[in-house]
């Protein structure tokens, strides 16, 4: 089977989406699939041949001209975070074209994408959260009214981003009105969160084998003052293994993380955060194309499972082609 495996993007995470990209590349089972490595970008969207060779994809139908032969793809890997991939635009051109994708379906993405309308989903399940402010790009900034929502130090973040950019934490009330700035140099929506003081954890599920499956829960430890950039991919930061939490905890968090994907219906992989903040996990966020490069959790939490990249790959790529 072909296999075109997207990456690239629209969104500062480009770079993350390549390394991502290139371990599938890397990992898929040759004997059963034939991999391509398909750049997408603004406005340019190619396969990048063996020898680095670009050829232009055909947007019509997702097809492409290599050496006079037209080759069309039997499922998408889909390993682009943020815009397009994880934010339902890709979803919703592929199911258009009837091409099987590997993770959810366009709704789901542009709902978990929107960090204020999944929690609003989310509350009536009773899944405790962070208190939150939104704003608008261009709305008038009211730091009294943001404080007394919110407290401090809160969070303030771009509402549909990932891999923390736009994220600053403010500790005082005149710091708001930059990071809101930060915040919009990356989507024109922001919100802004109450600092929640606990363990952070991120907890993988998977449909695995055609199982809904929860991976061994990651503790987050970082060195600066929250789970940034630079502790995400710059090695800032402790990631535990399974998470120094009791057993009673694991099992509770992994539950949750699992009736979340159950409820939403929820496909392929995904990684949401949670902190226990006075010994209840908090819903932070969900990443529906999680990172799978060589810094990413969800490939440490695979590994624990006992599952090789190898089949974690070609489970997804099963379960997107049922
Ligand atoms: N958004 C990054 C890639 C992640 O969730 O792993
Ligand atoms: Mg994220």
């Amino acid at each position: 089977k072909k296999i075109a495996i997207a990456m690239g993007g629209f969104s500062s995470e480009y770079r993350i989406s390549i390394n991502s990209g290139n371990i599938v590349y890397k990992n898929l089972d040759r004997d059963l699939y034939e991999p391509y490595r398909v750049h997408i970008m603004q406005n340019e969207w190619f396969v990048v041949a063996a020898d680095d060779t670009p050829y232009p994809i055909n947007k019509s139908n997702f097809s492409v001209n290599i050496d006079d032969q037209n080759i069309t793809f039997d499922c998408v890997f889909n390993t682009i975070h943020g815009t397009p991939g994880e934010n339902g635009l890709l979803q919703a051109y592929l199911e258009l074209l009837n091409i099987p994708q590997t993770s959810c379906d366009h709704y789901q993405a542009a709902l978990t994408f929107n960090k204020r309308d999944l929690i609003s989903v989310l509350k009536p399940y009773g899944i405790k959260t962070a208190e939150n402010y939104f704003l608008n790009k261009g709305d008038l900034l009211n730091p009294d009214e943001i404080v007394e929502k919110v407290g401090l130090p809160c969070f303030v973040k771009a509402n549909r981003a990932g891999s923390s950019f736009g994220i600053t934490k403010v500790k005082a009330k005149e710091e708001l009105e930059e990071a809101a700035k930060t915040a919009f140099a990356e989507d024109d929506e922001a919100i802004i969160e109450s600092f929640l003081d606990g363990t952070e954890v991120s907890v993988g599920v998977i449909t695995y084998k055609g199982e809904v499956t929860a991976l061994p829960v990651t503790e987050i430890v970082p060195e600066g003052e929250f789970f940034d950039y630079e502790a995400k991919y710059l090695g800032k930061s402790q990631e535990i293994t399974p998470a120094r939490i009791s057993e009673a905890d694991t099992k509770k968090v992994q539950e949750l993380a699992k009736m979340i994907y159950t409820k939403l219906k929820m496909k392929g992989f995904t990684r949401s955060e949670f902190i226990f903040h006075n010994g209840e996990p908090h819903f932070l966020e969900m990443n529906t194309t999680p990172g799978i490069s060589q810094a990413s959790i969800l490939p440490q939490q695979a590994e624990k499972a006992g599952i090789s990249l190898t089949e974690l790959f070609s489970s997804a790529i099963e379960a997107a082609l049922k």
